[in-house]
């Protein structure tokens, strides 16, 4: 590739809530720093048959690089495994495929997550507590990683039940359902939302019922989601899940332009409650604010480009005539 060519990378993303939409706005602008990267996002709403289709379409307009944020790991591995087969560098973001066939996968421990969500519960309830664990989507690698991790290390706290786990499919209006059913018929001390969009809805149900005693964990703390909810008091706690954005796009790059780079990047995580959460959103927002900032600026000189290229193409028509 020379100098003046473009590198389109396509990236296949699976939902959309402010997670995701978070992730996407870190790609852009992270993709906007470099004038050699162009990027395409296809959304597939949280339908596996669409993103299928969508990675097919990404393939068939021949991207250079491919992203996929695999809605579940199952029925994308074929798809995924093909184009890299093709020789399309391909990076897998935050959900896994059941494949080693991929060039980079970037994001957090979701095993080691569950883990930690189950041991600060422990300490926090001295290791007692009727739990209900909210699931994400089951063909979902991070759900399936985040039980799974859970689980383990409730098995050295014998007085911590699990009085029900019941899939959410990462979604409010199923969690809603799911806390209805499980809090009729039994006490619960404690609710894992495996999200904390579920974990919000487990709390807005118990208000209804008039629920009081109740400790609510989430996962993602996103400053002005989980954060803010963790501040009001509505989440206990909440566990930062990065969304691996900026760092794809900056990977994206240095494969399609030859530099070193690692297969895995594991992103780190930390947890939100109400010992740090004052402090770290008083530290986001300064960042955020600078974020505006950057975008502002960069728009004025992608403005400032557009009108210097006018004023030399019409000097050069002055030159011409
Ligand atoms: C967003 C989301 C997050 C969760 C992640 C897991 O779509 O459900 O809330 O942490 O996906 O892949």
């Amino acid at each position: 590739k020379n100098n003046q060519e473009t590198f389109h990378i396509g990236f296949s993303q699976c939902a959309m809530d402010e997670w995701r939409e978070t992730m996407n706005k870190e790609m852009v602008m992270t993709a906007a720093l470099y004038p050699d990267l162009e990027l395409t996002i296809l959304n597939a709403r949280e339908n596996t048959r669409r993103q299928q289709l969508q990675i097919r379409e990404l393939i068939n307009n021949k991207v250079d690089l491919l992203i996929i944020s695999p809605n579940e790991s199952g029925p994308i591995t074929p798809i995924a495994e093909e184009a890299f087969e093709q020789g399309i560098p391909t990076i897998i973001i935050d959900r896994k495929i059941n494949s080693g066939k991929y060039t980079a996968f970037i994001g957090a421990n979701n095993y080691q997550i569950g883990r930690d969500v189950a041991t600060y519960i422990a300490n926090i309830h001295n290791g007692k507590g009727r739990i209900l664990e909210i699931r994400g989507m089951d063909g979902s690698s991070p759900a399936r990683e985040r039980h799974n991790g859970f689980f383990d290390v409730l098995k050295d706290h014998p007085n911590l039940n699990v009085v029900a786990s019941m899939e959410g499919k990462w979604l409010p209006d199923n969690a809603r359902e799911v806390a209805e059913e499980v809090f009729s018929e039994e006490q619960v001390d404690i609710v894992f939302g495996h999200n904390d969009v579920m974990a919000r809805s487990a709390r807005e149900v118990a208000n209804s019922m008039g629920i009081e005693d109740l400790f609510v964990v989430g996962i993602d703390a996103l400053p002005n989601l989980g954060m803010k909810l963790v501040e009001e008091g509505v989440l206990q706690a909440s566990f930062i899940y990065p969304t691996g954005g900026k760092k794809a796009i900056e990977i994206a790059r240095a494969i399609l332009i030859d530099e070193p780079f690692n297969k895995q990047n594991i992103l780190g995580t930390s947890v939100v409650d109400s010992t740090n959460v004052t402090v770290l959103r008083l530290q986001l927002e300064q960042v955020i604010a600078f974020q505006d900032i950057l975008v502002k600026q960069t728009s004025r000189i992608r403005q400032q480009e557009q009108q210097f290229n006018d004023q030399r193409s019409l000097l050069n028509i002055a030159l011409i005539s």
